[in-house]
C-alpha cells in the first residue's frame, strides 16, 4: 500500500515537472490591458512590451482604445467577471482598493521587498499600490493635469504677446486668435476631457485648498458656494472658444491642432507632451507646457499603475513579478517617462535626458507637496470614488453641452457629489 502510494506521488511529481517544463520551454506571455492608443501612447506602451522580451516573456496586448480608459474598464469588467483576468491592467488611485474588495488582486509584494518599493516611492504613492498592506499595483509615472499646451506662434499671428498666467490673460489671447481667424481652444468634446477641463478651472478660480475640500473631500458648503458657480462661468466662457467640431473628438486630435497650428492653446494633461514628442516638436520653441491660468503653486496629479490580477498557473504569476519589478526598474522609468511626458514614479532616475516640461513637473511637484497645492485628479480617478466621479463628470459633460445655467450646474453637481 505504502509503496502503490509512493509510486503516485512519484508519478504525479514527474508530470508536474514535465508539465512545469513544457510551459517553461514555451514562452509566458504576459496578458496587459491598457488604452494607450495614441502616437505618444503607443510608444510607450512599446518600451514595455521589449523589457518584457528581453526579460523572456512574450506580450499579449490588450489595448482597448479611448482616452481617460473609460472602455477600457468596461472591457476588464467583463473579462474579470468571466473569470478570465488578464494579467495585469492598468488601474488607478482609488479603484485599486475597489478591485482589491472584489478579491481578485494579486501580491506583488515579493518583487517589491526584492526591489526595496518602500524606500523608492514617497508614501503616498505606496499607500495607493498596497492592498491591505501588500503591494497589488506598480506605479508608472506620474502626471500632471494642470497644464495649458501653446502654440507661440498661433500667439504671434493673434498678437498676443505673452503667454497667459491669469485668467484675465487667457480670455484676451482667446478673444484675439478667435479674432485672426483660429481656433482658441482645442477641445474634445467627451466627458473626460470635459472633465479635465473643469478641475484646472476649479483649481484655477478656487485655489488648491477650495479644490481639496470641493473635489476630494466633497464638502457640500464648499460644492454650493459662489466660488463654484464662478468656476462654471469661467468654464462657460471657455466654451465660447472651442469650435463646432469639437463633439466626439479624440484628445490627441485636439493637440494635432495645436501642434500644425490650426488652434491656440489646449487644456490637457502631460500626456499631450507625449504627442508633441512623437511629432518631433521642441518644448520652449515649438511649444510651450505652461500651469492652466491661475494654478501656479498647484499640482494635480494622475498616477498610471498596473495592477495585478490573481493567476492560477505558476508561470504566470513569475511573469507577473517579472512586469513589476521590469517596471520600476531605472530603465524603464526613464525611457517610458521620456516617450509619456510624464514623470518617474519613483526616486533614482536621473533627470538628464528629460526636457525643461518634464524638469518643470518634477520642481513643481515637489514645490507644491511643500505649499500644501499637491492635490490628487479628480477627473482622472485619483480623488473619489469612481461611482461619485462618474455622477459628477456627468454634470459637467451636461453643463458644455446645454444652456444649463452655472447655478444649475452647481445644484446638480450637489446632488451627484452624495452619488456612492
Ligand atoms: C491616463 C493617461 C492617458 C490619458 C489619455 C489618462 O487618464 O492617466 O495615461 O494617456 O488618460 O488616454
Amino acid at each position: 500500500m505504502k509503496s502503490m502510494q509512493r509510486v503516485k506521488a512519484l508519478a504525479a511529481a514527474v508530470s508536474l515537472a514535465a508539465a512545469v517544463g513544457t510551459a517553461g520551454a514555451q514562452q509566458t506571455s504576459v496578458e496587459v490591458l491598457h488604452w494607450w492608443t495614441s502616437g505618444g501612447e503607443a510608444k510607450s506602451a512599446a518600451e514595455l512590451k521589449k523589457m518584457m522580451q528581453t526579460r523572456g516573456f512574450g506580450w499579449k496586448d490588450f489595448a482597448v482604445a479611448g482616452g481617460g480608459g473609460d472602455a477600457a474598464m468596461t472591457a476588464l469588467k467583463a473579462r474579470v467577471v468571466s473569470g478570465n483576468p488578464p494579467t495585469a491592467a492598468q488601474i488607478k488611485g482609488p479603484s485599486i482598493q475597489e478591485w482589491g474588495r472584489e478579491g481578485v488582486l494579486a501580491s506583488v509584494d515579493a518583487a517589491a521587498k526584492d526591489g526595496k518599493w518602500d524606500d523608492l516611492l514617497p508614501p503616498v504613492v505606496a499607500n495607493v499600490m498596497k492592498f491591505k498592506g501588500q503591494y497589488v499595483a506598480a506605479p508608472v509615472n506620474v502626471h500632471r493635469v494642470n497644464w495649458l499646451w501653446v502654440n507661440p506662434d498661433v500667439l504671434k499671428k493673434a498678437g498676443v504677446a505673452a503667454a497667459p498666467q491669469t485668467w484675465d490673460q487667457f480670455f484676451d489671447a482667446a478673444a484675439k486668435i478667435q479674432k485672426a481667424g483660429l481656433i482658441a481652444i482645442a477641445h474634445g468634446g467627451q466627458p473626460w476631457q470635459d472633465a479635465t477641463v473643469f478641475e484646472s478651472v476649479v483649481l484655477g478660480v478656487g485655489g488648491a485648498e477650495f479644490y481639496r475640500k470641493s473635489l476630494v473631500q466633497l464638502d457640500e458648503a464648499s460644492i454650493k458656494s459662489p466660488t463654484m458657480v464662478k468656476a462654471f462661468d469661467t468654464l462657460g466662457r471657455i466654451k465660447t472658444y472651442i469650435d463646432k467640431d469639437a463633439p466626439g473628438r479624440d484628445w490627441n486630435l485636439a493637440t494635432a491642432m495645436v501642434i500644425n497650428g490650426k488652434a491656440g492653446m489646449q487644456f490637457m494633461g502631460d500626456w499631450a507632451k507625449g504627442e508633441f514628442t512623437a511629432a518631433n516638436k521642441a518644448p520652449g520653441k515649438d511649444y510651450l507646457c505652461i500651469n492652466a491660468p491661475g494654478t501656479q503653486g498647484s499640482f494635480t496629479f494622475n498616477i498610471d499603475s498596473f495592477v495585478m490580477f490573481k493567476q492560477s498557473d505558476a508561470n504566470a504569476q513569475k511573469a507577473q513579478l517579472a512586469l513589476a519589478s521590469s517596471i520600476m526598474s531605472p530603465e524603464f522609468q526613464e525611457v517610458f517617462n521620456l516617450n509619456k511626458g510624464s514623470i518617474p514614479a519613483r526616486a533614482g532616475v536621473s533627470r538628464a535626458k528629460f526636457d525643461s516640461c518634464a524638469t518643470k513637473s518634477m520642481d513643481d511637484m515637489t514645490a507644491s507637496n511643500k505649499g500644501g497645492g499637491l492635490v490628487p485628479s479628480f477627473a482622472h480617478g485619483m480623488a473619489i470614488p469612481s461611482s461619485t466621479q462618474g455622477a459628477i463628470v456627468d454634470v459637467v459633460a451636461r453643463f458644455m453641452n446645454s444652456n444649463m445655467t452655472s447655478q444649475q450646474a452647481v445644484d446638480a453637481l450637489v446632488k451627484a457629489s452624495k452619488v456612492k
